[in-house]
């Protein structure tokens, strides 16, 4: 039995052949990801990635509502600015794991995929849906930016002007679109969805192993992941540079309080450098 360490945060199930099961496990807050849970996934993911019989990971979320419901709210409404770049770097460490840890990565998302959710989903090889999943990038309605990845990835997956479409509106969409848009291959009944996609894994799990993780590595050097630490860089000081502004301060109250949001125009909407 492999030891994949014990999380406050995090469900590890393996299954044959060579399947890790990655669960978000802070269902009371619909999995929503705070530092300590990065941290934790961190960890968790350098150390699956490190096991030589670990051929697919499949990552998804526990209880009924939630794959991700975003990067956590109660925690970034007091970051400072460079609080918030240190923040989005964690999210990024977890999200450059998944895309180029050299196993493939399968996310099952299972419910709610907003903000963070989405952007840890579009972080991996591809995406399973269960017919609850509701993905979208709200951040534009917090005062924020998405910040784990979502100005660079969500394109790659539907298109640069869909990307900016569900960016500036922030609007959600449900299972059936992001399949018609490519951002999910396919789409499961709830009942059973895990064991759908784990037997997607299965179907890689059963190739050669050192023949699909050369196929992964040279299709990410090939395509996507050219300059991915720049993009990181620049988005993660964009992201810091929206905390304590007016419109995060409001977005994120507003979201607390559980009321609409009032926002400035461009004038105060910048925080301190
Ligand atoms: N952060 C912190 N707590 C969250 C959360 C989040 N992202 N999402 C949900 N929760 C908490 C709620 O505050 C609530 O807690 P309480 O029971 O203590 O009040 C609990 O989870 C259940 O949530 P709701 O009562 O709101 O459940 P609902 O079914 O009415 O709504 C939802 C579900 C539509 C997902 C709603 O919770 C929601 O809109 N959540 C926020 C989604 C969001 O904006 N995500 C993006 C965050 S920004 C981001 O991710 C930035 C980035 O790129 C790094």
């Amino acid at each position: 039995m492999i030891d994949y360490g014990t999380y406050e945060n995090l469900l590890i199930e393996t299954r044959d052949p060579g399947i890790v099961i990655l669960k978000l496990n802070r269902p009371k807050a619909l999995n929503a990801l705070n530092s300590a849970t990065l941290k934790e996934l961190g960890f968790a993911l350098a150390r699956i990635a490190a096991e030589p019989s670990v051929r697919v990971l499949v990552f998804t979320g526990e209880g009924e509502k939630a794959f991700i419901a975003g990067a956590d709210i109660t925690e970034m409404k007091d970051l400072s600015p460079s609080d918030g770049v240190y923040f989005s770097q964690l999210g990024h460490e977890v999200a450059k794991l998944l895309e180029t840890m050299p196993k493939p990565t399968i996310a099952a998302v299972n419910g709610f995929a907003l903000g963070g959710g989405t952007e840890m989903a579009i972080s991996c090889d591809f995406i399973l849906a269960s017919e609850k999943a509701v993905f979208g990038q709200p951040e534009v309605g917090l005062g924020i930016i998405p910040g784990f990845g979502g100005t660079f990835r969500l394109a790659r997956y539907v298109g640069f002007p869909r990307a900016k479409e569900l960016i500036f509106t922030g609007r959600r969409i449900k299972a059936d679109e992001a399949k018609a848009i490519g951002l999910c291959l396919e789409v499961y009944p709830a009942e059973g969805f895990l064991d759908q996609a784990v037997e997607v894994a299965k179907a890689i799990a059963l190739q050669s192993a050192s023949a699909v993780q050369k196929a992964k590595v040279l299709m990410n050097e090939f395509s996507e992941t050219t300059g991915l630490n720049m993009k990181i860089d620049g988005e993660a000081h964009a992201f810091g540079r929206l905390m304590t502004s007016h419109d995060q301060r409001e977005g994120m109250g507003a979201f607390m309080e559980k009321r609409k949001p009032a926002f400035q125009g461009l004038q105060a909407s910048e925080g301190s450098k």
